[in-house]
């Protein structure tokens, strides 16, 4: 099977909507709230190619098909990989590992010292992809409150940083 990387082009929004509207629906699985599938992803899409720090966005294609897209943001020696999405038909067939490498090497060619990723935390498949990809040094933990009156979500029990037991 042979994955093309290329450039996303202003006619491209569209898959890359698609696309995002997957990784909506991947977040609201894991976190079992249909909620997140609800979330406007045209204005989380637009947001991320207008955002500070934008320098580029990659499409994998396999057959003339766009696979997924991965994108690339640098604010000086800080780079991050925002977002990274494999669309669901394709997933596991080293698409996402050619997405990310690429993005890598892009981050590279600029000053970038510290590149990040961030997965949610429930999300164990893209985690064990990530550290298998070099990705194994933790910067900034973000640390949060449900305030949520009644929460729907069921946080889980199963991370310890530094002696703490957290859930996720
Ligand atoms: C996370 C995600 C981008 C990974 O993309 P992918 O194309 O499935 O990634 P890969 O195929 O390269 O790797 C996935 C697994 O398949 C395995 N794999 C790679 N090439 C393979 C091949 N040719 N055949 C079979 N398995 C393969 C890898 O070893 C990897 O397993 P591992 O992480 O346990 O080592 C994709 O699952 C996705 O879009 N998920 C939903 C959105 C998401 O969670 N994004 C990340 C948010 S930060």
């Amino acid at each position: 099977m042979k994955i093309q990387i290329r450039e996303y082009q202003n006619s491209d929004y569209d898959v890359c909507l698609a696309l995002s509207r997957e990784l909506a629906q991947h977040h609201a699985g894991i976190y079992g709230d249909p909620a997140i599938a609800r979330g406007d992803s045209v204005k989380w899409l637009d947001g991320l190619l207008k955002r500070n720090g934008y320098v580029g966005m990659w499409l994998a294609e396999v057959g003339g098909q766009t696979a997924g897209f991965a994108g690339l943001f640098s604010y000086g020696e800080e780079g991050e990989i925002e977002p990274v999405v494999v669309a669901s038909a394709f997933r596991n067939r080293g698409i996402g590992t050619k997405l990310i490498r690429h993005v890598v090497a892009e981050a590279g060619k600029s000053k970038v010292r510290f590149l990040s990723i961030r997965p949610v935390a429930r999300n164990k498949e893209a985690l064990a992809l990530f550290v298998r990809l070099g990705f194994n040094l933790v910067g900034h933990v973000e640390l949060f409150q449900d305030l949520s009156p009644k929460s729907d979500r069921k946080w889980k029990s199963g991370i310890t940083i530094h002696g703490k037991e957290l859930k996720y």
